[in-house]
Protein backbone atom coordinates (compact mmCIF):
# COMPACT_ATOMS: atom_id res chain seq x y z
CA UNK A 1 0.00 0.00 0.00
CA UNK A 2 1.08 3.59 -0.90
CA UNK A 3 3.06 5.22 2.57
CA UNK A 4 1.95 8.37 4.10
CA UNK A 5 4.72 10.75 4.10
CA UNK A 6 6.30 12.25 6.90
CA UNK A 7 8.48 15.81 7.24
CA UNK A 8 10.36 15.39 10.19
CA UNK A 9 11.55 18.93 11.34
CA UNK A 10 14.48 18.43 13.89
CA UNK A 11 16.87 15.77 14.36
CA UNK A 12 18.02 15.89 17.95
CA UNK A 13 17.89 13.57 20.43
CA UNK A 14 14.03 12.88 20.02
CA UNK A 15 14.14 13.34 16.26
CA UNK A 16 17.39 10.46 16.37
CA UNK A 17 15.06 7.91 17.83
CA UNK A 18 12.25 8.26 16.23
CA UNK A 19 14.00 8.12 12.48
CA UNK A 20 15.59 4.98 14.95
CA UNK A 21 12.85 3.13 16.07
CA UNK A 22 10.79 3.84 13.14
CA UNK A 23 13.32 1.98 10.76
CA UNK A 24 13.80 -1.20 13.00
CA UNK A 25 10.01 -1.71 13.59
CA UNK A 26 9.28 -0.59 10.48
CA UNK A 27 7.38 -4.13 9.63
CA UNK A 28 5.93 -4.18 12.98
CA UNK A 29 4.52 -0.71 12.66
CA UNK A 30 3.27 -1.03 9.34
CA UNK A 31 0.80 -4.05 10.39
CA UNK A 32 -0.27 -2.10 12.85
CA UNK A 33 -0.79 1.39 10.78
CA UNK A 34 -2.15 -0.32 7.64
CA UNK A 35 0.46 1.20 5.31
CA UNK A 36 4.10 2.14 5.85
CA UNK A 37 5.27 5.49 7.61
CA UNK A 38 7.81 6.94 5.37
CA UNK A 39 10.02 9.45 6.73
CA UNK A 40 10.76 11.36 3.21
CA UNK A 41 12.42 14.64 4.04
CA UNK A 42 14.08 15.94 7.40
CA UNK A 43 15.05 19.55 8.04
CA UNK A 44 17.87 20.59 10.47
CA UNK A 45 19.99 23.44 10.73
CA UNK A 46 22.81 20.48 11.15
CA UNK A 47 22.88 18.70 7.51
CA UNK A 48 26.24 16.96 8.85
CA UNK A 49 24.38 15.43 12.00
CA UNK A 50 21.21 14.82 9.77
CA UNK A 51 23.36 13.07 7.00
CA UNK A 52 24.41 11.02 10.37
CA UNK A 53 21.66 9.57 11.77
CA UNK A 54 20.06 9.08 8.51
CA UNK A 55 22.72 7.29 6.84
CA UNK A 56 21.59 9.11 3.49
CA UNK A 57 17.74 7.31 3.77
CA UNK A 58 15.97 10.45 3.13
CA UNK A 59 15.89 13.61 1.56
CA UNK A 60 17.58 16.59 3.56
CA UNK A 61 17.48 20.13 3.94
CA UNK A 62 17.68 23.00 6.22
CA UNK A 63 14.71 24.85 5.37
CA UNK A 64 12.11 23.62 7.78
CA UNK A 65 9.77 25.91 5.58
CA UNK A 66 9.97 24.15 2.33
CA UNK A 67 9.41 20.72 3.88
CA UNK A 68 5.80 22.28 5.55
CA UNK A 69 5.00 23.64 1.87
CA UNK A 70 6.19 20.54 0.55
CA UNK A 71 2.91 18.65 -1.14
CA UNK A 72 4.29 15.45 -0.81
CA UNK A 73 4.33 15.49 2.68
CA UNK A 74 1.10 13.95 4.43
CA UNK A 75 2.47 14.59 8.43
CA UNK A 76 4.54 16.79 9.50
CA UNK A 77 6.33 16.02 12.84
CA UNK A 78 7.57 19.27 14.88
CA UNK A 79 10.51 18.38 17.33
CA UNK A 80 11.93 21.75 17.30
CA UNK A 81 10.46 22.98 20.23
CA UNK A 82 9.86 26.03 22.29
CA UNK A 83 7.06 29.29 21.02
CA UNK A 84 8.85 30.88 18.15
CA UNK A 85 9.73 29.12 14.60
CA UNK A 86 8.15 26.06 15.84
CA UNK A 87 4.64 28.13 15.94
CA UNK A 88 4.85 29.70 12.65
CA UNK A 89 5.96 26.51 11.40
CA UNK A 90 2.96 24.31 12.82
CA UNK A 91 0.66 26.79 11.90
CA UNK A 92 2.00 27.11 8.17
CA UNK A 93 1.64 23.51 8.08
CA UNK A 94 -1.51 23.44 9.09
CA UNK A 95 -2.64 25.75 6.64
CA UNK A 96 -1.35 24.03 3.85
CA UNK A 97 -3.63 20.89 4.58
CA UNK A 98 -0.63 18.98 6.33
CA UNK A 99 -1.35 17.12 10.15
CA UNK A 100 0.93 17.90 12.61
CA UNK A 101 2.55 15.67 15.21
CA UNK A 102 4.68 17.66 18.14
CA UNK A 103 6.50 17.07 21.52
CA UNK A 104 6.52 20.59 21.94
CA UNK A 105 4.71 21.05 24.95
CA UNK A 106 5.48 25.13 25.64
CA UNK A 107 3.77 25.31 22.24
CA UNK A 108 0.87 23.57 23.43
CA UNK A 109 0.40 24.78 26.68
CA UNK A 110 0.96 28.76 25.09
CA UNK A 111 -0.61 28.92 21.76
CA UNK A 112 -2.68 25.32 21.93
CA UNK A 113 -6.00 26.99 21.84
CA UNK A 114 -4.90 28.43 18.60
CA UNK A 115 -3.19 26.15 17.07
CA UNK A 116 -6.29 23.58 17.88
CA UNK A 117 -8.43 26.22 16.37
CA UNK A 118 -6.71 26.73 13.40
CA UNK A 119 -6.09 22.73 12.68
CA UNK A 120 -10.24 22.40 12.96
CA UNK A 121 -10.96 24.62 10.41
CA UNK A 122 -8.57 23.02 8.28
CA UNK A 123 -9.47 19.63 9.31
CA UNK A 124 -6.32 18.29 10.26
CA UNK A 125 -5.11 16.69 13.19
CA UNK A 126 -2.58 17.83 15.85
CA UNK A 127 -1.72 14.85 17.79
CA UNK A 128 1.04 15.25 21.04
CA UNK A 129 1.47 12.44 23.26
CA UNK A 130 4.67 13.10 23.35
CA UNK A 131 4.44 16.60 24.95
CA UNK A 132 3.26 14.84 28.07
CA UNK A 133 5.51 12.67 30.36
CA UNK A 134 7.40 11.47 27.45
CA UNK A 135 6.70 7.86 26.78
CA UNK A 136 3.74 7.48 29.14
CA UNK A 137 0.57 7.62 27.08
CA UNK A 138 -0.60 9.53 29.23
CA UNK A 139 -2.59 11.49 26.75
CA UNK A 140 -4.23 8.42 24.98
CA UNK A 141 -5.36 7.07 28.56
CA UNK A 142 -6.99 10.73 29.51
CA UNK A 143 -8.34 11.12 25.88
CA UNK A 144 -9.63 7.70 25.30
CA UNK A 145 -8.73 5.19 28.14
CA UNK A 146 -10.54 7.13 30.47
CA UNK A 147 -13.50 8.75 28.49
CA UNK A 148 -16.53 7.28 30.66
CA UNK A 149 -15.11 8.66 33.92
CA UNK A 150 -15.52 12.14 35.09
CA UNK A 151 -12.17 12.77 35.90
CA UNK A 152 -11.55 14.57 39.63
CA UNK A 153 -8.34 15.11 39.97
CA UNK A 154 -4.55 14.66 38.55
CA UNK A 155 -1.31 14.85 40.19
CA UNK A 156 1.59 14.12 38.59
CA UNK A 157 5.34 13.86 38.82
CA UNK A 158 6.02 14.94 34.99
CA UNK A 159 9.44 16.42 35.16
CA UNK A 160 12.29 13.90 35.74
CA UNK A 161 15.29 16.49 36.00
CA UNK A 162 13.33 17.50 39.78
CA UNK A 163 12.74 14.26 40.62
CA UNK A 164 16.44 13.01 40.20
CA UNK A 165 16.73 16.41 42.05
CA UNK A 166 14.88 15.15 45.10
CA UNK A 167 15.55 11.71 44.87
CA UNK A 168 19.48 12.75 45.35
CA UNK A 169 18.72 15.41 48.17
CA UNK A 170 16.56 12.63 49.68
CA UNK A 171 19.10 10.02 49.72
CA UNK A 172 22.12 11.84 50.18
CA UNK A 173 21.18 14.83 52.48
CA UNK A 174 22.68 17.61 50.27
CA UNK A 175 21.36 20.94 49.33
CA UNK A 176 19.62 21.64 46.24
CA UNK A 177 22.63 23.76 44.66
CA UNK A 178 25.08 20.87 45.30
CA UNK A 179 22.59 18.24 43.60
CA UNK A 180 21.89 20.75 40.47
CA UNK A 181 25.42 20.93 39.83
CA UNK A 182 26.07 17.27 39.46
CA UNK A 183 23.12 16.92 38.14
CA UNK A 184 24.42 19.22 35.66
CA UNK A 185 27.85 17.49 35.20
CA UNK A 186 26.15 13.91 34.66
CA UNK A 187 24.19 15.74 31.83
CA UNK A 188 20.26 15.30 33.79
CA UNK A 189 19.91 18.87 34.20
CA UNK A 190 20.15 21.59 31.67
CA UNK A 191 23.19 24.08 31.48
CA UNK A 192 20.33 26.71 31.98
CA UNK A 193 18.20 24.63 34.46
CA UNK A 194 15.05 27.44 34.70
CA UNK A 195 12.40 25.80 32.95
CA UNK A 196 12.83 22.25 35.12
CA UNK A 197 13.64 23.23 38.28
CA UNK A 198 11.22 26.49 38.68
CA UNK A 199 8.32 24.24 37.61
CA UNK A 200 7.43 25.81 34.57
CA UNK A 201 8.11 22.92 32.24
CA UNK A 202 5.64 20.76 34.80
CA UNK A 203 3.04 23.40 34.34
CA UNK A 204 3.24 23.41 30.87
CA UNK A 205 2.35 19.25 30.81
CA UNK A 206 -0.04 19.78 33.35
CA UNK A 207 -2.28 22.09 31.60
CA UNK A 208 -2.64 20.34 28.37
CA UNK A 209 -3.61 17.67 30.99
CA UNK A 210 -5.87 19.77 32.62
CA UNK A 211 -7.66 20.84 29.35
CA UNK A 212 -8.30 17.08 28.42
CA UNK A 213 -9.12 16.28 31.89
CA UNK A 214 -11.98 18.49 32.13
CA UNK A 215 -12.90 19.62 28.96
CA UNK A 216 -11.19 23.37 29.13
CA UNK A 217 -8.92 25.68 26.88
CA UNK A 218 -5.08 25.60 27.73
CA UNK A 219 -5.19 28.14 30.57
CA UNK A 220 -1.09 27.92 31.07
CA UNK A 221 -1.02 31.79 32.44
CA UNK A 222 -3.46 30.90 35.24
CA UNK A 223 -1.34 28.27 36.48
CA UNK A 224 0.65 28.72 39.97
CA UNK A 225 3.71 28.06 39.21
CA UNK A 226 6.65 27.18 42.20
CA UNK A 227 9.73 25.11 41.53
CA UNK A 228 11.87 23.31 43.72
CA UNK A 229 14.96 25.94 43.82
CA UNK A 230 14.31 27.05 47.54
CA UNK A 231 13.20 23.70 48.85
CA UNK A 232 15.40 23.47 51.95
CA UNK A 233 17.11 20.05 53.03
CA UNK A 234 15.82 20.04 56.42
CA UNK A 235 12.61 19.84 55.36
CA UNK A 236 13.15 16.74 53.55
CA UNK A 237 14.18 15.33 56.30
CA UNK A 238 11.76 16.63 58.40
CA UNK A 239 9.22 15.48 56.28
CA UNK A 240 10.72 12.02 56.41
CA UNK A 241 10.32 11.76 60.49
CA UNK A 242 5.79 12.68 60.08
CA UNK A 243 6.15 9.66 57.04
CA UNK A 244 5.71 11.99 53.95
CA UNK A 245 8.16 12.35 51.02
CA UNK A 246 8.50 15.60 49.00
CA UNK A 247 7.90 15.82 45.57
CA UNK A 248 7.43 18.35 42.83
CA UNK A 249 4.08 18.03 41.95
CA UNK A 250 1.79 19.58 39.30
CA UNK A 251 -2.10 18.87 40.54
CA UNK A 252 -5.02 19.62 38.95
CA UNK A 253 -8.06 19.03 40.25
CA UNK A 254 -11.77 19.64 39.89
CA UNK A 255 -14.14 21.45 42.62
CA UNK A 256 -17.37 22.97 42.88
CA UNK A 257 -16.12 26.52 42.21
CA UNK A 258 -13.73 25.83 39.68
CA UNK A 259 -10.68 24.03 39.17
CA UNK A 260 -6.86 24.08 40.83
CA UNK A 261 -4.12 24.10 38.59
CA UNK A 262 -1.01 24.45 40.77
CA UNK A 263 3.23 23.22 40.66
CA UNK A 264 4.62 22.94 43.52
CA UNK A 265 6.80 21.28 46.00
CA UNK A 266 4.37 18.79 47.57
CA UNK A 267 4.10 16.29 50.60
CA UNK A 268 2.97 13.24 50.28
CA UNK A 269 2.76 10.07 52.07
CA UNK A 270 5.60 7.89 51.96
CA UNK A 271 3.65 4.54 51.34
CA UNK A 272 1.69 6.06 48.08
CA UNK A 273 2.80 4.67 45.07
CA UNK A 274 3.75 7.75 43.34
CA UNK A 275 5.89 9.01 46.77
CA UNK A 276 7.88 5.95 45.66
CA UNK A 277 8.78 7.50 41.49
CA UNK A 278 12.21 7.83 42.08
CA UNK A 279 15.72 9.53 39.81
CA UNK A 280 14.34 11.07 36.42
CA UNK A 281 11.14 8.81 36.14
CA UNK A 282 7.58 10.53 35.77
CA UNK A 283 4.64 9.13 36.60
CA UNK A 284 0.73 10.79 36.58
CA UNK A 285 -1.83 9.88 39.49
CA UNK A 286 -5.08 10.17 37.82
CA UNK A 287 -8.66 9.74 39.49
CA UNK A 288 -11.84 8.71 37.76
CA UNK A 289 -15.47 8.47 39.76
CA UNK A 290 -16.16 5.02 37.65
CA UNK A 291 -12.51 3.71 37.95
CA UNK A 292 -10.92 4.81 40.55
CA UNK A 293 -7.46 5.62 40.81
CA UNK A 294 -4.83 4.35 38.14
CA UNK A 295 -1.41 5.27 37.96
CA UNK A 296 0.58 5.65 34.86
CA UNK A 297 4.92 5.21 35.40
CA UNK A 298 8.03 5.22 32.85
CA UNK A 299 10.58 7.40 31.44
CA UNK A 300 9.62 10.93 30.56
CA UNK A 301 12.11 12.20 28.16
CA UNK A 302 14.99 10.20 26.42
CA UNK A 303 15.64 9.34 22.25
CA UNK A 304 13.01 6.02 22.06
CA UNK A 305 10.85 6.53 24.99
CA UNK A 306 9.57 9.99 23.52
CA UNK A 307 9.69 8.52 20.12
CA UNK A 308 7.68 5.95 21.20
CA UNK A 309 5.12 8.22 21.85
CA UNK A 310 5.75 10.30 18.31
CA UNK A 311 5.40 7.38 16.77
CA UNK A 312 2.32 6.09 18.16
CA UNK A 313 0.91 9.62 16.98
CA UNK A 314 2.27 8.53 13.73
CA UNK A 315 0.15 5.43 13.54
CA UNK A 316 -2.98 7.21 15.27
CA UNK A 317 -3.08 10.14 12.44
CA UNK A 318 -2.07 7.52 9.50
CA UNK A 319 -5.12 5.09 10.63
CA UNK A 320 -7.46 8.53 11.04
CA UNK A 321 -5.95 9.92 7.78
CA UNK A 322 -9.05 9.14 5.40
CA UNK A 323 -11.72 9.83 8.07
CA UNK A 324 -13.94 12.28 8.36
CA UNK A 325 -12.91 15.02 10.47
CA UNK A 326 -16.40 15.10 13.17
CA UNK A 327 -15.80 10.97 13.08
CA UNK A 328 -12.28 11.52 14.68
CA UNK A 329 -11.14 11.52 18.07
CA UNK A 330 -11.53 15.52 19.52
CA UNK A 331 -8.26 16.87 19.92
CA UNK A 332 -8.47 17.87 23.33
CA UNK A 333 -10.78 14.93 24.04
CA UNK A 334 -14.30 16.69 24.26
CA UNK A 335 -16.05 17.92 21.17
CA UNK A 336 -15.19 21.36 20.65
CA UNK A 337 -18.71 23.12 20.65
CA UNK A 338 -18.80 21.28 24.62
CA UNK A 339 -15.39 23.53 25.60
CA UNK A 340 -16.64 24.26 29.15
CA UNK A 341 -15.55 28.21 30.58
CA UNK A 342 -15.13 26.85 33.96
CA UNK A 343 -13.06 29.40 35.83
CA UNK A 344 -9.60 28.71 36.96
CA UNK A 345 -8.99 28.91 40.77
CA UNK A 346 -6.78 32.10 41.77
CA UNK A 347 -4.40 30.20 44.47
CA UNK A 348 -5.90 32.10 47.55
CA UNK A 349 -8.90 29.73 47.02
CA UNK A 350 -7.29 26.32 46.89
CA UNK A 351 -8.01 23.79 49.79
CA UNK A 352 -5.09 21.95 50.72
CA UNK A 353 -3.23 21.01 53.97
CA UNK A 354 -0.07 22.49 54.74
CA UNK A 355 3.69 22.06 56.76
CA UNK A 356 4.70 24.64 58.40
CA UNK A 357 8.52 25.15 59.71
CA UNK A 358 8.85 27.88 62.18
CA UNK A 359 11.99 28.91 63.93
CA UNK A 360 11.22 30.25 67.42
CA UNK A 361 12.49 31.28 70.58
CA UNK A 362 12.59 28.57 73.07
CA UNK A 363 10.40 29.65 76.07
CA UNK A 364 6.96 29.49 77.59
CA UNK A 365 4.20 30.68 75.89
CA UNK A 366 5.58 30.92 72.34
CA UNK A 367 3.42 27.69 70.98
CA UNK A 368 0.35 28.97 72.79
CA UNK A 369 0.68 32.18 71.11
CA UNK A 370 1.18 30.32 67.62
CA UNK A 371 -1.79 27.95 67.95
CA UNK A 372 -4.05 30.72 69.06
CA UNK A 373 -3.48 32.47 65.41
CA UNK A 374 -3.77 28.95 63.69
CA UNK A 375 -7.42 28.55 65.90
CA UNK A 376 -8.27 32.46 65.43
CA UNK A 377 -8.36 31.42 61.40
CA UNK A 378 -10.17 27.87 62.26
CA UNK A 379 -6.80 25.89 61.04
CA UNK A 380 -6.72 22.53 62.92
CA UNK A 381 -3.23 20.91 63.55
CA UNK A 382 -2.99 17.08 62.78
CA UNK A 383 0.67 16.72 63.84
CA UNK A 384 3.56 18.45 65.15
CA UNK A 385 7.37 18.25 66.19
CA UNK A 386 9.70 19.75 67.84
CA UNK A 387 13.62 19.79 67.37
CA UNK A 388 15.27 19.18 70.76
CA UNK A 389 17.51 22.50 71.13
CA UNK A 390 21.38 22.07 71.00
CA UNK A 391 23.24 22.57 74.06
CA UNK A 392 22.39 26.09 75.40
CA UNK A 393 20.77 26.97 71.76
CA UNK A 394 17.66 29.29 72.70
CA UNK A 395 16.10 28.47 69.48
CA UNK A 396 14.09 25.57 67.94
CA UNK A 397 12.42 24.31 65.07
CA UNK A 398 8.48 23.59 65.20
CA UNK A 399 7.28 21.85 62.37
CA UNK A 400 3.23 22.00 62.43
CA UNK A 401 1.16 19.88 59.69
CA UNK A 402 -2.21 21.27 59.33
CA UNK A 403 -5.74 19.85 58.40
CA UNK A 404 -7.32 21.00 55.49
CA UNK A 405 -7.93 24.71 54.66
CA UNK A 406 -7.85 27.38 52.25
CA UNK A 407 -4.70 28.60 51.17
CA UNK A 408 -5.94 32.53 52.17
CA UNK A 409 -6.41 31.22 55.72
CA UNK A 410 -2.94 29.99 55.73
CA UNK A 411 -1.37 33.22 54.55
CA UNK A 412 -3.44 35.14 56.88
CA UNK A 413 -2.15 32.87 59.71
CA UNK A 414 1.48 33.06 58.37
CA UNK A 415 1.31 37.10 58.41
CA UNK A 416 0.17 37.05 62.15
CA UNK A 417 3.05 34.30 63.18
CA UNK A 418 5.94 36.21 61.34
CA UNK A 419 4.83 39.70 63.48
CA UNK A 420 5.49 37.60 66.66
CA UNK A 421 8.98 38.80 68.31
CA UNK A 422 10.00 35.11 69.70
CA UNK A 423 9.72 34.17 65.05
CA UNK A 424 13.05 34.38 64.14
CA UNK A 425 12.55 33.63 60.33
CA UNK A 426 10.06 33.75 57.85
CA UNK A 427 7.88 30.25 57.80
CA UNK A 428 8.75 27.90 55.98
CA UNK A 429 5.18 26.37 54.45
CA UNK A 430 4.97 23.32 52.24
CA UNK A 431 1.71 21.89 50.92
CA UNK A 432 0.64 18.71 51.10
CA UNK A 433 -1.56 16.40 49.69
CA UNK A 434 -3.04 12.87 50.81
CA UNK A 435 -4.06 11.85 47.68
CA UNK A 436 -6.24 8.77 49.19
N1 LIG B 1 13.12 18.41 30.77
C1 LIG B 1 12.08 17.45 30.96
C2 LIG B 1 12.30 16.69 32.25
C3 LIG B 1 11.98 16.44 29.86
O1 LIG B 1 13.27 16.93 32.97
O2 LIG B 1 11.46 15.85 32.56
C4 LIG B 1 11.30 16.95 28.64
O3 LIG B 1 10.00 17.34 28.92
Amino acid sequence: MKPINVGLLGIGTVGGGTWTVLTRNQQEITRRAGRPIQISVVADKNLALARNVTGGGCRLTDDAFSVVADPHVDIVVELIGGYGVAKDLVLKAIENGKHVVTANKALLAVHGNEIFAAARSKGVMVAFEAAVAGGIPIIKALREGLTANRIQWIAGIINGTTNFILSEMRDKGLSFETVLKEAQRLGYAEADPTFDVEGIDAAHKLTIMSAIAFGIPMQFDKAHIEGISRLEAEDIKYAEQLGYRIKLLGITKRKTEGIELRVHPTLIPARRLIANVEGAMNAVLVQGDAVGATLYYGKGAGAEPTASAVIADLVDVTRMATADPENRVPHLAFQPNAVADIPVLPMAEVETSYYLRLRVEDKPGVLADITRILADQQISIDAMIQREPAEGEMQTDIIMLTHLTREKRIDGAIASIEKLSVVRRKVIRLRLEELG
